[in-house]
């Protein structure tokens, strides 16, 4: 079996990350057929635009892609590549694992999923202004839109998640004391939907406010959590913070119509070209992507791969207090994971 995967190199490190992740990928045993694209700054230098068609339809093709970091041109009329991508493929769930790797950190046993809702919420940015008198900027309105279906399809993707990885626990987050409506109908649609799954998996729900002070306080007590956009955008930031740091970050965003798998780091041009990336967040990226195409075991591998590498061998990038290029990094990594 070959899998047809779309190749998103990006800029800066993005290279860099993504060659010794391929390295990784291929000492698994796994085959895939690359089909590589421009997007971003490669993608502007190359044709003028950030997100060029050919791009979307590769992805539109394989439903599957694997996307290194994109430098975001500065510039009117270059629509956002990243609000592109969630719109074109409807990437409703964001998924942020965080787990505790590095030993001596601040906290020993944190091992969180975080799931977004990715596509409804604040968010949507219908906003405007609200002119009193000879003040057009008196008033700043915005909206928030969140459906039935939206809640349903978020929720229902964290309690499957948990089911498939084997998980203990979902913890609904919501502030549906104050936002009585929108995040009303989050809990509403939430506490259901655990109600479906309780003999299986555990659930509870929790303010967001109260969450946040939970997760810094006591992380251990959580496990998958669900929650809408802009609580998902603050808290996952949060919960990668609480094991220490973007070099091991990374995300996927699953839509119906293809599924995104990338690190949380941006292109990081203060380090590029320098061989100091750190790789393992877009190769525990490309672990998820395995996960997802039902290859657990060798995701697994990739996983133990890294953690092994970092924590017995004491291979390490210069981001986690070591001495190892990018290069070496991943050579070692691949060793172990073959
Ligand atoms: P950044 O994540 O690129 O860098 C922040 C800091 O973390 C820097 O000091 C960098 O050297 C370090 N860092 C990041 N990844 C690392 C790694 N793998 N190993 C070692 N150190 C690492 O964030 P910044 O500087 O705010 O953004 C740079 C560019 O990236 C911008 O153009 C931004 O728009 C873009 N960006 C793209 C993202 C994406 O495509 N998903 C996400 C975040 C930012
Ligand atoms: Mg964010």
């Amino acid at each position: 079996m070959t899998y047809d995967v779309t190749l998103i190199p990006g800029d800066g490190i993005g290279p860099e990350v993504t060659a010794q992740t391929l390295k990784v990928l291929k000492a698994t045993g796994l085959r895939f057929n690359w089909d590589e694209e421009l997007a971003g700054m490669a993608a502007v230098d190359a044709t003028g635009t950030p997100l060029p068609d050919a791009t979307v339809e590769s992805i539109r093709k394989n439903a599957l892609a694997l996307k290194g970091p994109l430098t975001t041109p500065v510039g009117s009329g270059f629509r956002s590549v990243n609000v592109g991508l969630r719109k074109e493929f409807e990437l409703f769930a964001n998924i942020r694992p965080a787990r505790t790797i590095v030993p001596g950190g601040r906290f020993e046993n944190v091992d969180i999923v975080l799931v977004r809702e990715n596509l409804e919420g604040l968010y949507i940015g219908v906003e405007h202004f609200v002119q009193i008198a000879d003040d057009p900027r008196a008033v700043a309105e915005s909206m928030a839109i969140v459906t039935r279906r939206g809640c349903e399809r978020i929720i229902r993707y964290a309690f499957e998640y948990a089911l498939k990885h084997g998980r203990r626990k979902v913890t609904i987050v919501h502030k549906a004391n104050i936002l009585k409506m929108v995040s009303g109908l989050f809990l509403e649609v939430g506490r259901m939907i655990a109600k479906e799954y309780e003999k299986r998996i555990e659930s509870n729900d929790m303010i967001v406010d109260n969450t946040a002070m939970q997760l810094v306080l006591r992380p251990e007590q959580f496990d998958v959590m669900v929650t809408t956009n802009m609580f998902g955008d603050i808290l996952s930031d949060e919960v990668s913070g609480l094991v220490g740091g973007l070099g091991l970050a990374p995300g996927a965003n699953i839509g119906t119509k293809a599924a995104i798998f990338e690190a949380v780091h941006g292109s990081a041009p203060d380090i590029a070209g320098k061989g100091l990336a750190n790789p393992s967040a877009l190769m525990f990226a490309a672990a998820m992507m395995l996960d997802h195409i039902g290859e657990l075991e060798p995701a697994e591998r990739i996983r133990n791969a890294i953690i092994t590498t970092i924590v017995r061998d004491g291979i390490r990038t210069r981001d986690l207090g070591g001495t190892a290029s990018t290069e070496e990094f991943g050579s070692a990594v691949a060793k172990r994971a073959a």
